[in-house]
């Protein structure tokens, strides 16, 4: 056991496993680092946080996560560039959006400096993991779960805050097919779907399941009153790319506001794209579509970085979307992984070194 000057306990292991992980052969989330950052909250507050090797957790039968479903997630990743430096991409946001996320859903929110010191601490010790290969790299996973106990449908007393860590290559393997779902919804005005709430997954994996048996890798949300409208995909925020002009519908109670989202805002402006935040309806897609004015949509999000849609299905019809040279997907793409990996300047300030 040793203690780090931040304060945070760090208990390293004995032997890495690195050498068992083929890194030429990497999938997204399978592999996991050598340890892990554990916080306890109890009695009101939360404990030191612990950098410990990568390990089961053990809880009561009665932990309300189980029951209740208390539990919020982020998702972020750590990048190396070719002198080894160590970074990561506006890691404040995701530290306030998973307050945000435990403020709906009645949990303790964790405190911005136990957040960046035990990450920082936790990253400098697995920086060996850190993949370098194209495309991939450390992808984050910090959450926080309702460990205390018993059967009371009420908030849990005691939360574990957890950050575990994956070298990973891309989300998406191939072409992405999506569907727009016209039945089941995601979310719900005055609900959680503005939260990582793990139960937001949870209530997508049926109908993506029944998607998937049809060839499609993805939903695509459309509002829950009339779904009328697109809202986001299971893992990603949506753009749509009618003649020049870049569209994402604006964030709501029901839509995650994405950080790959507003960052694709904000490069596109850059580069004199024109941009509307906007509700868009499936009519004026799938319109866009027959015309040819629909020239491109793409998926935003950590994990999914941009990934270009191939085809949508609606009311039993695939719609195919043109293969553009220089499409803004690829341009925008290539903006913002050159600020994640150091390729290229920042000039918003987003990037953070570790
Ligand atoms: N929408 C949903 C439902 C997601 O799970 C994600 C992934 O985090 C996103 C959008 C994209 O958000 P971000 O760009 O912050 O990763
Ligand atoms: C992310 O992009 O970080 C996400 O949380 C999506 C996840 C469902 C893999």
């Amino acid at each position: 056991m040793q203690t780090v000057s931040n304060s945070i306990i760090v208990e390293k292991v004995k032997h890495s496993k690195i050498d068992k992980v083929d890194f030429n052969n990497l999938s997204f989330g399978k592999y996991f680092t050598d340890h892990m950052m554990v916080c306890d909250f109890k009695n009101g507050a939360w404990e030191v946080p612990r950098i410990v090797p990568y390990q089961p957790i053990s809880l009561d039968p009665s932990a309300k996560i189980f029951h209740y479903g208390q539990s919020v997630f982020e998702g972020m990743k750590a990048y190396k560039d070719k002198d080894q430096n160590v970074w990561l991409f506006r890691p404040l946001e995701n530290q306030k959006r998973i307050n945000i996320s435990s403020k709906r859903l009645a949990m303790p929110e964790f405190p911005e400096d136990y957040f960046m010191d035990g990450l920082k601490a936790l990253l400098k010790l697995d920086q060996k993991w850190i993949p370098t290969a194209e495309g991939s790299s450390l992808y984050i996973r910090p959450f926080v779960f309702a460990s205390g106990c018993g059967f009371h449908a009420s908030p849990s007393d005691e939360y574990k805050f957890i950050i575990a860590c994956s070298p990973s290559a891309s989300y998406f393997a191939g072409k992405v097919k999506v569907l727009i779902e016209e039945k089941y919804s995601r979310s719900a005005n005055g609900g959680v779907g503005f939260a990582k709430a793990g139960g937001n997954y949870a209530g997508q994996f049926y109908p993506t399941q029944l998607a998937v048996e049809k060839g499609y890798n993805q939903v695509i949300w459309t509002d829950d009153n009339n779904h009328e409208y697109i809202e986001e995909a299971g893992a990603m925020n949506i753009f749509v790319r009618i003649n020049d002009t870049l569209i994402t519908s604006p964030t709501s109670d029901r839509i995650l506001d994405g950080i790959t989202r507003k960052s694709i805002i904000d490069i596109a402006k850059d580069e004199n794209i024109a941009v509307e935040v906007r509700k868009i309806t499936v009519k004026e897609v799938v319109e866009a579509s027959e015309n040819g004015s629909l020239k491109e949509m793409f998926g935003a999000g950590t994990a999914a970085v941009i990934s270009p849609i191939a085809t949508f299905g609606y009311q039993g019809r695939d719609y195919d979307l043109p293969e553009i040279k220089n499409s803004y997907a690829s341009t925008l793409k290539k903006r913002i992984t050159d600020i994640q990996y150091n390729k290229a300047e920042d000039k918003f300030g987003w990037r953070y070194q570790v």
